[in-house]
């Protein structure tokens, strides 16, 4: 359904050189993977290895210096109406959800922007009090929520309600980056069950983003590891443990240690 053909990012890097200027840093080498409907695949890798920049060339929002990504076979970059398939089809949430929602707005109209926006798609328009309230319901939080502000509420809340948010305008595919990371280990557990509940019920594809090897094997069907940028290992979950690559190995190591730290 989502596929990511050779993928190359570069950002200008305060380096000059005398002869050409200014340098540029390469973030992605040539990233290749498919998403199969209603799947979900979790990419891995260290602070740094260009996970959140994957993302954004995902949402439509960082145009490769290189390669395509095509959405039910239509190309995402260089066509209106590829990037206006791809922001019907796809929401985000992000990890940080304190920022992630409007402070002065309230519960209902964070959500309501998810509603316009299908609104808009589909050219009628809901019974919105009646919608935010289902919404708020099926990520467990209480209709009465709708007339707080965010920061009324706590953070596993919050970030309840920016999946409220995301599932609003009905999308088929949701990016996740580091969405459960910053929630205390029980909250993170309760919430990765919501998505699994959702994922079943909307049948909704995902792409999680995580440091966190726990929240892929919970959760994830495949996983993706990126390493300094390139690609190092794409495989089922079932198989985490007999990569043959070197890097995924360590990392996976380190992983596990800190896990048991903890
Ligand atoms: N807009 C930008 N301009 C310049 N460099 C950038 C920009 N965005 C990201 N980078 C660089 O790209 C590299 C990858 O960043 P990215 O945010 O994708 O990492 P990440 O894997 O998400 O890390 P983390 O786990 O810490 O979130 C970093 O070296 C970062 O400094
Ligand atoms: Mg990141």
């Amino acid at each position: 359904m989502l596929e990511f053909q050779n993928i190359c990012v570069s950002f200008p890097s305060e380096r000059q050189d005398r002869i050409f200027g200014k340098i540029r840093q390469q973030v992605l080498f040539d990233v290749s993977f498919n998403v199969r409907k209603g799947s979900c695949l979790g990419i891995l890798g260290e602070s740094g290895s260009g996970k959140s920049t994957l993302g954004r060339v995902l949402c439509g929002l960082l145009k490769p210096d290189r390669g395509q990504v095509l959405l039910d076979g239509k190309p995402v970059y260089g066509s209106r109406a590829g990037k206006r398939s791809l922001q019907n089809k796809l929401s985000v949430v992000f990890q940080d959800y304190t920022t992630s929602a409007n402070p002065r707005f309230r519960v209902k109209d964070i959500i309501g922007e998810g509603l316009k926006v299908r609104e808009r798609r589909e050219g009628e328009k809901p019974d919105r009090e009646k919608e935010t309230a289902a919404l708020l319901r099926m990520v467990g939080l209480p209709p009465e929520f709708s007339d707080r502000f965010p920061h009324e509420l706590s953070g596993g809340q919050l970030q309840r309600m920016c999946i409220a948010r995301a599932v609003a305008c009905r999308p088929q595919i949701i990016l996740f980056d580091e969405a459960v990371s910053s929630l205390d280990a029980h909250t993170q557990v309760q919430v990765m069950d919501l998505l699994r509940e959702l994922k079943e019920k909307l049948d909704l594809t995902y792409v999680f983003i995580t440091h966190n090897l726990t929240s892929v094997t919970y959760l994830c069907d495949d996983v993706l590891f990126l390493y300094q940028g390139k690609v190092t290992e794409h495989l089922s979950v079932e198989n985490i443990g007999r990569t043959a690559d070197p890097y995924a190995g360590k990392l996976l190591e380190s992983i596990v240690m800190f896990e048991e730290a903890k």
